[in-house]
C-alpha cells in the first residue's frame, strides 16, 4: 500500500463521521420536533407583558379551587419578586403553575418538586405537580435578572390536609 494511498483513507476515516454526526443532529432534532413534539414558543400563550393588569389570568394574580383538590395559581414575576410571594396549599393538591414575567427573563424553581421554568415577557409558563408532603417551600428565580436576583424568592406553605377523612 503506498503513503498516498493511506493518505486518502485516514481522510475518509475522518470525512465520514464530520458528515455523520451534523446528520445525526439533524435527525435528533427532527424528531423532537415533530414525534417528541418539543417546540420553541409559539403563538399559543403569549401574553403582552405591559399589559398583564387587565390580560385574564394575571389580572388576579393568586391560587384558585378549580375542584376539590385541584388548584392554579397564577403568578407574576418581576424585578425582584414574584406576585404573589407567598401561596398556601392544602397538602394533596394538585396545582398548576400558570407563570408569566412582567420584564426581563427570570425563573420559577419550587424546591423539591418538579416545577422547574424560565419565565419569559410575553410567554406564558405552565406546569402541574402535586404537593404531598406539607411544609415550606422555598421558591426562587433561577435565571439571572439583574441586581436583585439573588433576593428574587418566594414561598409555597404546604397546609396539612384539612381532615383525614374529607371526601375527594
Ligand atoms: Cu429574577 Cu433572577
Amino acid at each position: 500500500m503506498n503513503r498516498k494511498y493511506l493518505g486518502y483513507l485516514f481522510e475518509v476515516a475522518w470525512i465520514l463521521p464530520s458528515v455523520a454526526v451534523p446528520i445525526a443532529f439533524l435527525v435528533a432534532i427532527v424528531i423532537t420536533a415533530f414525534v417528541v413534539g418539543i417546540a420553541v414558543p409559539g403563538n399559543v400563550g403569549r401574553v403582552d407583558p405591559k399589559a398583564l393588569s387587565t390580560t385574564p389570568p394575571f389580572d388576579k394574580p393568586g391560587l384558585r379551587e378549580l375542584a376539590p383538590g385541584r388548584y392554579e395559581a397564577v403568578v407574576t414575576a418581576q424585578l425582584f419578586n414574584f406576585t404573589p410571594g407567598e401561596l398556601e396549599i392544602p397538602a394533596g393538591s394538585k396545582v398548576t403553575f400558570i407563570v408569566t414575567s412582567r420584564d426581563v427573563i427570570h425563573g420559577y424553581k419550587i424546591e423539591n418538586t418538579p416545577i422547574n421554568m424560565m419565565v419569559i415577557p410575553g410567554q406564558v409558563s405552565r406546569m402541574t405537580t402535586t404537593f404531598d408532603t406539607p411544609g415550606e417551600y422555598y421558591v426562587y428565580c433561577h435565571e439571572y435578572c439583574g441586581g436583585g436576583h439573588h433576593l428574587m424568592a418566594g414561598k409555597i406553605i404546604v397546609t396539612p390536609a384539612k381532615t383525614a377523612s374529607a371526601n375527594r
